[in-house]
């Protein structure tokens, strides 16, 4: 199949469809991660290429990422197998990028100085700066990337256009405990499909509220919903892939973090809301995907609520909460729209209708319905995007495909705005 035959096979899913990374392993235990970093890009729809250092040889065989790529390994520039003998150029220039995981300290250091003894380092150096970015996953024990020159070098390395993706922090192999692990294949992955997102938010700040909120009656009773929190997560996810800063203000969820996103966890609708005035001040686009519990218990009992013997329920009084989405939309920053507010409606029925009227109600822009009880803890949805104009379906699709298609219509929308 042609490049562009599989960009356009509406079949092929994945998030790195037609792209064609050459993946470098230097020497390092990081390889054994490389391997299934390998498999995770297959699966995106992205075809590897994998060279490796005699080094890397030491760690992991060039069987094992053979039969992972489906593509013989090069190790050597003397390789008789490329009809003109030159692996280094004919490998660079049909990458759309060059990956370097593990990336060592020395081969960190070569690359620096432009050195060019050896095939990786050789290809590295040929490659057409302009078109063919490089992307480096360092991995080393905790001195070696604390040391000045390993830092310098990373320095030097991102002044000189390539893109440093960052270490792990943790267990070494080496029995130490600190910052210079490779990073684990999937948050690999994430960084490397934003890395080819266009940047479409580039220079917003984008704050969104994400899960349910818990309403404590007691020290161990409350009232919550069944939101999981996955489409708040997977807008916070797109918006940073499209060059956003994102602040991420979650409920209680068991989510991880998306990569390069900042996280405040709350319990309560009122800590959310404390913790999004705060952060409201720098926004320039809010997207309050939360599902706010409406109500709260008129008061929390210090100790647990016992059992009288009476065989009697406790009277529990409600107190209703206080909108968040509607306080930040017609505040000052939110009437002005400078800033972008958009709400989510979790509805029942008639979704069309009482989306647009809560979007009035609201006061925002842009308001996503969906069907509440067809969404609550699956990993996809079908969305009804509402505006002044009327209202348009995104189809039925997994969180995140849909997640960035919600992205591209706000940046297309504030570009029109500002
Ligand atoms: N929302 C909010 N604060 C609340 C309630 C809701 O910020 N106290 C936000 C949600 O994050 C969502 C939008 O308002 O973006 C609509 O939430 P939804 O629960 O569908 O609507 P409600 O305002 O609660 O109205 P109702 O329950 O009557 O449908």
């Amino acid at each position: 199949m042609t490049k562009q035959a599989i960009e356009q096979d509406p079949v092929h899913v994945g998030d790195l469809p037609g792209k064609h990374i050459v993946l470098g392993l230097s020497g390092g235990i990081a390889c054994y991660k490389a391997a299934e970093l390998c498999r995770a890009l297959i699966k995106q729809g992205a075809t590897v290429q994998v060279v490796m250092t005699e080094a890397a040889e030491q760690f992991i065989t060039a069987v094992t990422l053979q039969a992972l790529s489906g593509r013989p390994v090069y190790t050597s520039q003397w390789d008789s197998r490329e009809a003109n003998n030159m692996a280094h150029i004919n490998l660079s220039r049909e990458a759309d990028a060059i990956l370097i995981a593990p990336c060592s300290a020395d081969f960190m250091a070569k690359l620096l100085h432009g050195r060019a003894d050896d095939l990786l380092s050789l290809m590295c150096l040929a490659r057409p700066i302009a078109t063919v970015p490089l992307l480096i996953a360092p991995a080393m024990n905790r001195e070696m990337w604390a040391h000045p020159a390993t830092q310098r070098n990373m320095a030097q390395l991102s002044a000189d256009g390539a893109t440093i993706l960052g270490v792990g922090s943790g267990f070494q192999a080496c029995g130490e405990t600190g910052d210079g692990r490779m990073l684990e294949p999937p948050e690999l992955l994430e960084d490397i499909v934003a890395f080819f997102t266009p940047k479409v938010l580039a220079g917003q700040q984008v704050l969104v509220t994400a899960g349910p909120t818990y309403e404590a009656m007691d020290p161990v009773r409350g009232i919550t919903n069944l939101s999981s929190g996955k489409m708040g997560f997977a807008v916070a996810r797109a918006a940073r892939e499209a060059g956003a800063e994102v602040t991420l203000v979650a409920g209680p969820v068991s989510l991880g973090t998306p990569r390069g996103v900042k996280r405040i966890d709350v319990k309560s609708a009122q800590n959310m809301l404390e913790a999004v005035m705060q952060q409201a001040q720098a926004a320039t686009v809010f997207i309050a995907t939360a599902a706010v519990a409406d109500w709260r218990p008129a008061s929390s009992a210090e100790r647990k609520i016992k059992k009288d013997g009476s065989g009697q329920a406790p009277q529990l009084a409600f107190t209703e909460n206080p909108d968040i989405l509607a306080t930040v939309a017609q505040s000052p920053r939110g009437v002005s729209g400078a800033l972008f507010c958009v709400g989510f409606a979790a509805e029942s029925h008639d979704l069309e209708d009482n989306a647009q009227a809560k979007r009035l109600r609201k006061g925002v822009p842009l308001l996503v319905g969906n069907i509440g009880p067809a969404t609550f803890g699956r990993d996809d949805n079908a969305l009804l995007l509402v505006d002044a104009q009327g209202s348009r379906e995104l189809a039925r699709a997994s969180k995140l495909s849909l997640a960035r298609q919600l992205v591209a219509e706000i940046a297309s929308r504030i570009k029109q705005a500002r």
